[in-house]
């Protein structure tokens, strides 16, 4: 694989993540997601160097956000080793035996909670921080957020001197449905599972707005704490439940197997009646002496594993399938059921991935099916009770135009793609696109009224915007009048953004908000970029042929050129605010050179970015000998060691202050 065939990857799992956790539309099933995912690890693996900083990999446990400041965990927050068999669980007992030379310990069982973990600490009863996990040795410091928990008073008088408690937040199943039924009132769009939800939730850097969304916690164990307050988990619990700290309602005691055997399977009958999400149990060693004996290999505890409940199957029948058009253009199909009650909930739909999955488990309208819902994320069908067929199943026919508009469908990889740009679905999305916050940032313009815009006809395409009038706003549902005068005066405000915004909100594909930044400091208006040969485009730093290409076909497609030209009608904004600034921005210290930004400052790092970019600068998120100057805060780690071992310029914040006060022009 070369680097942009890695560059397609990246950008190929990122969409798949978003239609999978965002849009809750997956278009792959779970085996072929693993086969590209594991193969953009492999390539990581076997070239550090491309690691993009927005590869998916990079996510896993959830990376800390640049916007909230990052604390080291006192001790680190380790994940667990998971398994579905009953025989790895007993050999997992064998290894406890074993290494404590042949003591059967007493074990604790308790629900494997799924929410998103987080650490708080308390000193002398005083609630101090609240960390998430981040990569397991340092995390985002959320302490404002998890002080709006209820659950968790901002003062304990009893508590030890040192205690850090872990756990797992998490919304009702109750609590979701209302927010979700709440927000599509509002316009706003709804999330699509209440793991995400709670994830998005705890990432607000407004704690305010936190406060109003349904989060509750529960906690399981700690980090950090005085020596001898609690010898065992039963303590731990004990302790918990005094200082009034919300623990799970189910833990038990085993002695041996068959205990352990039966606590596991009452917890599995029992888990629906929880308020969190349960897929399996946590067994952990009790005794806190015995798990220090035991240790940890490198990224999980010796004493504690997780057994995860097998998803809950059940059989029905596929009525029909339907189709999909997503928000980029994917077709997929939908398993229609006759409905059934799965994991808690009634179940009438269910993802079929892909036409040819469906070929690859032969699923026909009118047939049994078995269907499953993991992770209490999305339902799929998972085989076909073949032997049950009557012979009046019909088969499931390949689309070959859009069921959205009628046009031509292509097949990309496993997908179809409907390639016509008048597609209502694409119009929908290429709005969503242009208007939001990281492009155009049009206020008021959410999912619900572009639906209604494009459903109504009045948009078809993005620059019909701008023909919109106040009253055909207004007749719109759940639209009044001061909030239809807003949106058109949002809409007219967008025309002045600068073109950067307007170049990223045109979405060309591969052409990301920080592409979009450097074309605008590359051309004096759009129209020259439009003009711009592939040639010309490869000159640009990180513009290789597959970017080259992609922008100028962009632009040198008919309906693209009338788009603009329609925009340009309308008196939006297409020049660049550098042009004619050349000679300032070619003066200071900070134009045209590479900065990478690591460590703790002040201020957020998205702060200094902008300060760069403003100044003509350019950021890049990994270090390399391209790289001019590293920006370094405290704590920074591997981006140092690398700028150190290519002697790439490392600058304090003081030293960064002063080169940029060297730049202000007079
Ligand atoms: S104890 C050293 N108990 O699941 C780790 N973890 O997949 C000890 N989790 O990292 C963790 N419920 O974030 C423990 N009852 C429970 C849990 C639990 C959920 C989380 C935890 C862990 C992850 C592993």
């Amino acid at each position: 694989m070369n680097r942009l065939e890695y560059t397609d990857l990246v950008e190929t799992v990122r969409q798949h993540d978003i239609a999978y956790y965002v849009e809750a539309n997956p278009m792959l099933s779970d085996r072929e997601y693993d086969v590209l995912y594991r193969q953009l690890l492999d390539t990581e693996k076997a070239h550090p160097d491309w690691i993009a900083a927005d590869s998916p990999t990079q996510k896993v446990g959830g990376q800390a956000l640049s916007h909230f400041e990052q604390r080291e965990h006192a001790v680190p927050m380790l994940s667990l080793d998971n398994t579905y068999s009953l025989d790895e669980l007993t050999a997992f007992v064998q290894r406890v035996i074993k290494g404590l030379d042949g003591e059967r310990p007493v074990m604790t069982v308790d629900p494997k909670v799924d929410g998103v973990a987080v650490s708080i600490r308390y000193e002398n009863g005083k609630l101090i921080h609240g960390v998430t996990r981040g990569d397991g040795s340092k995390g985002d410091d959320i302490t404002e957020n998890l002080k709006t928990l209820k659950e968790l008073p901002t003062l304990l008088p009893d508590a030890p001197e040192v205690l850090e408690v872990r756990g797992e937040v998490f919304m009702s199943h109750a609590g979701f449905q209302r927010m979700n039924r709440q927000r599509e009132a509002k316009g706003e769009t709804p999330f699509a599972n209440a793991r995400n939800a709670t994830a998005g939730t705890l990432k607000l850097l407004d704690s305010r707005q936190v406060a109003q969304r349904p989060l509750s916690i529960v906690l399981y164990g700690t980090g950090a704490v005085t020596v001898g307050a609690v010898d065992s988990q039963t303590q731990l619990r004990a302790l918990l439940l005094s200082l009034r700290l919300p623990v799970s309602e189910w833990f038990q005691e085993v002695k041996n197997e068959t205990e352990l055997l039966a606590a596991i399977a009452e917890l599995d009958k029992l888990r629906q009646t929880l308020p969190y999400p349960t897929d399996g149990a946590v067994i952990k060693v009790n005794r806190l002496d015995l798990r220090e004996k035991l240790g940890f290999t490198a990224k999980a505890p010796r004493w504690a594993i997780a057994y995860k409940f097998e998803a809950e199957q059940v059989d029905t029948r596929l009525r029909q399938v339907t189709l999909q058009v997503g928000r980029t253009g994917t077709v997929t199909p939908v398993a229609e059921l006759e409905p059934v009650q799965v994991s808690g909930t009634t179940v009438s739909r269910a993802t079929l991935h892909n036409f040819k999955e469906i070929a690859r488990k032969d699923i026909r309208e009118g047939d049994w099916v078995v269907i499953e819902k993991a992770g209490e994320i999305i339902p799929a069908v998972v085989e076909v009770r073949a032997g049950l067929r009557s012979g009046a199943e019909k088969e499931i026919v390949t689309p070959t135009v859009c069921p959205a508009c009628g046009g031509p469908l292509v097949q990309e990889n496993v997908f179809l793609r409907c390639m016509h740009p008048g597609c209502p679905a694409q119009v929908r999305r290429a709005l969503q696109h242009f208007a939001h916050r990281g492009a155009m940032d049009i206020e008021g313009l959410g999912q619900a009224v572009v639906d209604q815009l494009v459903d109504h006809e009045l948009v078809c395409r993005v620059d019909d915007l701008y023909l919109l009038e106040v009253e055909q706003v207004q007749a719109l549902e759940r639209m009044g009048a001061k909030s239809a005068q807003n949106l058109i005066d949002g809409i007219e405000a967008s025309k002045a953004q600068p073109l950067w915004r307007l170049i990223f909100g045109l979405g060309i594909p591969h052409v990301g908000s920080g592409l979009a930044r450097q074309l605008e400091q590359s051309f004096a208006s759009l129209d020259q970029l439009a003009a711009a040969s592939i040639e010309d485009l490869e000159l640009i730093d990180d513009v290789g042929d597959i970017v080259a290409t992609s922008i100028h076909d962009f632009f040198a497609a008919a309906e693209h050129r009338e788009l603009l030209a329609a925009l340009l009608g309308h008196g939006l904004n297409f020049e660049s605010q550098w042009s004619g600034r050349e000679e300032v921005a070619a003066a200071g210290a900070i134009a045209g050179k590479k900065f990478v930004i690591t460590g703790t400052l002040s201020e957020p790092r998205d702060a200094f970015k902008e300060k760069i970019l403003q100044s003509g600068g350019k950021v890049s998120g990994s270090v390399s000998k391209k790289t001019d100057y590293l920006l370094a805060g405290e704590s920074a780690g591997s981006k140092l060691e690398q700028a150190r071992k290519l002697g790439v310029r490392i600058l304090s914040e003081a030293e960064f202050e002063k080169l940029a006060q060297a730049e202000s022009p007079a």
